[in-house]
């Protein structure tokens, strides 16, 4: 069981864990204006496709008690508003904009039906409640359909955060690894540092020590040496965002990793809440990769590590093509290629789900 919950709402206020300050401190901050919320995930107080997505729910849900005295008319309009400024705070991972959109078509449609705004206001927030207990269901599940891939005894590699932290709770790749953990396989896994925010030194080694779960950090150059000579059986890892036809984009170093694997035969797994798909986009091209700014990596620690003026490209994420993942593990089961055809008949037809989808 992890140690710490990434969110919450206690005490009619949204609580934050601040994970940059993590492992050293923990630290929870209150958020009660959807500006500070916005700057948090920017800023990457909370961090992770799935954890950012309900986050940006309370989000909306705040806004809609700071708008609550307004008419129906700009009450709506303000709100609208919020949650672009909440959707532009992080632009890869869609389950931002999967979460904040949901909440502004049920303040739309019950704002037709004549509710008036402090109702609306209220049956938002439980509505982000509720996407804050289905992050939770939809990553058990996910992490329980996944055992049918991992053998026993194991050793896996793993990318970024994307555990509890990363989530509400459980997480998808991490969770994945802690179910196997929690149903008695002998599992190791080796944790890419990743650079350059080291979310897997800093925030996977954290929630693996707590779990008991044993570990290795390794440097994220080291992934093709380890795999050459540490009979690993897969590589497990989270993502930000799925395109119809199954490319992915996820925490950069990804890619590298899946070619390495793909040289050395190793399964490539991928997981993610439905949450995370986006199937109005064709293919991976197109999804839009963040650059954040580039002290994070000319500075460790606020010590600066480049000459003076160094060039510097830092993009957040990068894009996996579909042919070098071998499954994705998703809450609706596990899906193999054709990856269009099979994530389309995922999403579109709930009902064949056992044509495309092989579950224990
Ligand atoms: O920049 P971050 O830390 O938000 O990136 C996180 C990742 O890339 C994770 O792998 C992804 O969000 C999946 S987490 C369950």
């Amino acid at each position: 069981m992890s140690a710490l919950r990434s969110i919450e709402w206690k005490d009619d206020q949204l609580r934050l864990l601040d994970q940059r300050k993590l492992p050293a401190q923990t630290v929870y901050e209150s958020y009660s204006d959807y500006r500070s919320v916005a700057k948090a995930i920017q800023t990457m107080v909370v961090r992770g496709a799935p954890a950012i997505g309900v986050t940006a729910a309370f989000g909306v849900a705040i806004a809609a008690r700071q708008f609550q005295l307004s008419s129906t008319e700009s009450f709506l309009a303000d709100l609208h508003s919020a949650g672009q400024y909440l959707i532009q705070a992080r632009p890869t991972a869609v389950n931002l904009a999967w979460a904040v959109n949901q909440l502004l078509a049920i303040a739309t449609t019950q704002a037709n039906q004549g509710s008036s705004p402090a109702n609306i206001a209220a049956n938002l927030l439980k509505e982000a409640q509720l996407l804050y207990q289905a992050d939770i269901a939809a990553c058990k599940q996910l992490g329980t359909y996944a055992q049918a891939l991992i053998p026993n005894p194991v050793r896996v590699i793993h990318h970024c955060n994307t555990g509890s932290l990363a989530a509400v709770d459980y997480g998808t790749a991490l969770g994945v690894i802690r179910i196997a953990h929690e149903q008695g396989k002998q599992i190791h896994v080796f944790l890419d540092e990743t650079r350059p925010r080291l979310q897997g030194a800093s925030l996977s080694a954290y929630e693996m020590k707590a779990a008991g779960i044993s570990h290795t950090v390794i440097v994220d150059g080291a992934s093709g040496y380890v795999m050459s000579t540490q009979k690993i059986d897969a590589c497990i890892v989270g993502c930000d965002r799925v395109a119809a036809n199954g490319d992915v984009a996820n925490k950069i170093g990804t890619y590298n990793l899946a070619l390495i694997a793909h040289a050395h035969q190793v399964p490539f797994y991928v997981a993610c809440p439905t949450s995370t798909l986006d199937l109005s986009l064709a293919s991976g091209a197109i999804i839009n990769i963040e650059e954040r700014v580039s002290t994070e990596i000319t500075h460790i620690n606020a010590q600066q590590i480049t000459p003076d003026d160094t060039p510097v490209f830092n993009p957040a994420f990068d894009i996996t093509p579909s042919k070098y993942i071998t499954a994705l593990i998703t809450e609706k089961g596990i899906v193999y290629p054709p990856f269009e055809e099979n994530l389309a008949k995922l999403m579109g037809n709930p009902s064949k789900i056992s044509d495309v989808v092989h579950s224990p």
